[in-house]
Formats: structure tokens, C-alpha cells, sequence
């Protein structure tokens, strides 16, 4: 088992490397997301600089690299722990991309498709704090915020067994936050439009 483990750890952080952003946006004929927009790849830079369809394509592979590993192991019959620890190795290749430069993004949606095959509740839940915050102020990264901010309650109540890497999981993504911070500290932090209707 122990071998299996490693393994496993070493295939999410491989698997999380794959920088969907970068390859959306290649696939689009768009500018680079690590040196547009935001600077960063993921699905909310990938919209600034494309619009609707390679922003969802791009949401889409980044939920599908945290869900596929841990869905696998858990298949497997991994322990909640080590099922854990996996998720924090997607998480980690989506931010240290190993073929990207290490240069990636913050996490939200593979730490997010990491918690679908073990606890979708409590991601049906972190998906409606998200959506909540960001109908309100329509800034991503404050809706990623308050939602990571509220992850670890939510699984010390829904699941406590995962608490423990949800915290590291948090922290990562917070840290990955920094400039978001203090952009919304001092006022400056883009807010995304909302799609213009018909009668505009
Ligand atoms: O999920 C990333 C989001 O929270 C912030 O993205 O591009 O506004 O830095 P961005």
C-alpha cells in the first residue's frame, strides 16, 4: 500500500501540472494568461482575456485534474488521509506546474475537484458560498477568499476527517491570494462585468 501511495501522490502532482489555462488559451489563439490580464492561469484571467467558451473549458480541465486522481485512489481503497494528502499534490502541481515553469495558478477549482469524489456535499456547499460572495461584489478572487475562509468549518462539521488537509489546502490557496489582497485592500481589484442583456 505504502508504494501505491507515493505513487499516487507523485501521478496528482503530475496530473495537477497540466496548466489548462495555458493550453486553452494556445488552443484559443489568446495571449499567454501568465502574462495577460491577471498574470495568473486560471479560468477567471482566461475570461478577462477570451470571454465565456475557453473560460468554462479551462474551469472544466482545472475541477476534472483535482477530481480524476483522487477519484482513481479512492477506487483503489486509499485511505481518507493519504486521499487528502493527494489532493494537496494536485493542488500543488496546478500551482508549481513541473512542464509550465512552476509558474501557476491558485488552486480553486482543483482543490474543488479534488473534493467532489470524497465529499460532495461539502463541495455543493463551497460552490454555493462561492457563487453567493460573487453575485454580491462580482470579484472572483474575494468570492475564492471568503469560500477557502469557510472550507475548514464546513469540514470539521460535514467532514471531519478531512479537516486536517483542508486547512493546508486553504492556506496554499490564501497564500496564492496575496496579490488579490492587496488589490482589494486598496480598492483596485477588477470586478467582472456582468454580460450585457438584450434590452442594453
Ligand atoms: O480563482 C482565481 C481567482 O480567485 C482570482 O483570479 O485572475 O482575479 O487573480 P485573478
Amino acid at each position: 500500500m505504502g508504494a501505491l501511495i507515493i505513487l499516487a501522490i507523485m501521478s496528482a502532482y503530475l496530473f495537477g501540472s497540466i496548466s489548462s489555462a495555458v493550453l486553452v488559451c494556445k488552443l484559443f489563439g489568446l495571449p499567454d494568461p501568465r502574462s495577460a490580464g491577471s498574470n495568473n492561469p486560471g479560468a477567471t484571467n482566461v475570461y478577462r482575456i477570451g470571454g465565456k467558451l475557453p473560460a468554462i473549458l479551462t474551469l472544466f480541465c482545472d475541477v476534472l485534474k483535482g477530481m480524476i486522481p483522487v477519484w482513481v485512489s479512492y477506487f483503489l481503497g486509499i485511505e481518507p488521509f493519504f486521499l487528502g494528502l493527494i489532493a494537496v499534490s494536485a493542488c500543488l502541481g496546478h500551482i508549481f506546474p513541473l512542464y509550465f515553469q512552476f509558474r501557476g495558478g491558485k488552486a480553486v477549482a482543483t482543490a474543488l475537484g479534488a473534493m467532489f469524489p470524497v465529499a460532495w456535499e461539502m463541495a455543493l456547499l463551497l460552490i454555493a458560498t462561492w457563487l453567493v460572495v460573487f453575485r454580491v461584489s462580482r470579484v472572483s478572487s474575494l468570492a475564492a477568499i471568503i469560500t477557502v475562509a469557510l472550507a475548514p468549518f464546513y469540514a470539521y462539521w460535514i467532514k471531519p476527517q478531512y479537516t486536517v488537509p483542508i486547512i493546508m489546502i486553504s492556506v496554499l490557496i490564501m497564500w496564492r491570494h496575496q496579490s488579490n489582497i492587496v488589490r482589494l485592500r486598496s480598492g483596485q481589484e477588477t470586478r467582472i462585468q456582468r454580460p450585457k442583456s438584450k434590452e442594453d
